[in-house]
């Protein structure tokens, strides 16, 4: 089992210490090599429970095993060696560096691993190749388009070869045509046995997956049938 998240809940604390429940009771297996999409309404959870089984940030109750790891006992330190070594990221919006070059952004998670400066390269510019813009390693964020930078971030999240790639609303911000093309390189890095996480608005991304979780008002759900009739 690669994710395991029991009984996790997550409230978030405003002002005057009023509570906000975001996460109730929820609870997930994902197995090696599976290929998951989360659905569900804004603000229903989706990037609280990413950013959970990112170890980015911590459930205020419950369990969490990433491969056999005890996430929620682990120091910060352990935490971002397992989030520079195991998961890749990628965003609604790119997060590049806008004044770097693609090679340099998709570098920098080997920068972070220490990676000697050649062998940085040339894997950068490997993973630069596998989607596709190795003729774009020069080029800065600016000078790319909303499909070119996405598969710059891409490149970025696999070029540690992560087991985990977490992608929140990965073609959100493309047209149909980039969005397929981030769809079959998905597609293809789940072939080469990545386990990927992923949360779509469009039924039309999500059918790419193998299977699809739906989640209302900090609950999942295994079917759209079943989280209707709860939502009610
Ligand atoms: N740091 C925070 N402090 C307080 N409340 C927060 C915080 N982050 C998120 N929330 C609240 O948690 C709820 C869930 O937010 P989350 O970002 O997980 O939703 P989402 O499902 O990803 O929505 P969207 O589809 O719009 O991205 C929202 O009601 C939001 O206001
Ligand atoms: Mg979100």
């Amino acid at each position: 089992m690669l994710v395991e998240l029991k009984n996790i809940y997550k409230n978030y604390y405003g002002d005057k210490q009023l509570v906000v429940p975001v996460l109730n009771d929820v609870n997930i297996e994902v197995e090696k090599g599976e290929y998951i999409a989360i659905m569900g309404p804004s603000g229903s959870g989706k990037s609280t429970l990413m950013n959970i089984i990112g170890c980015l940030d911590h459930p205020t109750k419950g369990e969490y095993k990433l491969d056999s790891n005890d996430v929620l006992k682990l120091k910060d330190k352990e935490l971002s060696k397992i989030r520079l070594n195991s998961i890749g990221f990628v965003f609604q919006q790119f997060q590049l560096l806008p004044r770097q070059s693609a090679l340099y952004n998709v570098s920098l998670p080997l920068i972070y691993a220490k990676v000697n400066k050649k062998e940085r390269k040339k894997r950068a510019l490997e993973a630069l190749k596998k989607v596709g813009i190795e003729d774009r390693s020069d080029f800065k964020p600016t000078q790319l388009s909303g499909g070119q930078k996405q598969r710059v971030a891409i490149a970025r999240a696999m070029v540690n070869n992560p087991k985990l790639i977490l992608a929140d609303e990965p073609t959100g911000a493309l047209d149909s045509k980039s969005g397929k093309q981030v769809m079959d390189l998905f597609e293809k890095l789940n072939k080469d046995g990545v386990t990927i996480i992923m949360i779509t608005h469009d039924e039309n991304v999500a059918k790419h997956a193998k299977r699809i979780i739906y989640i209302i008002d900090g609950k999942l759900y295994n079917s759209k049938e079943e989280a209707m009739r709860h939502a009610q």
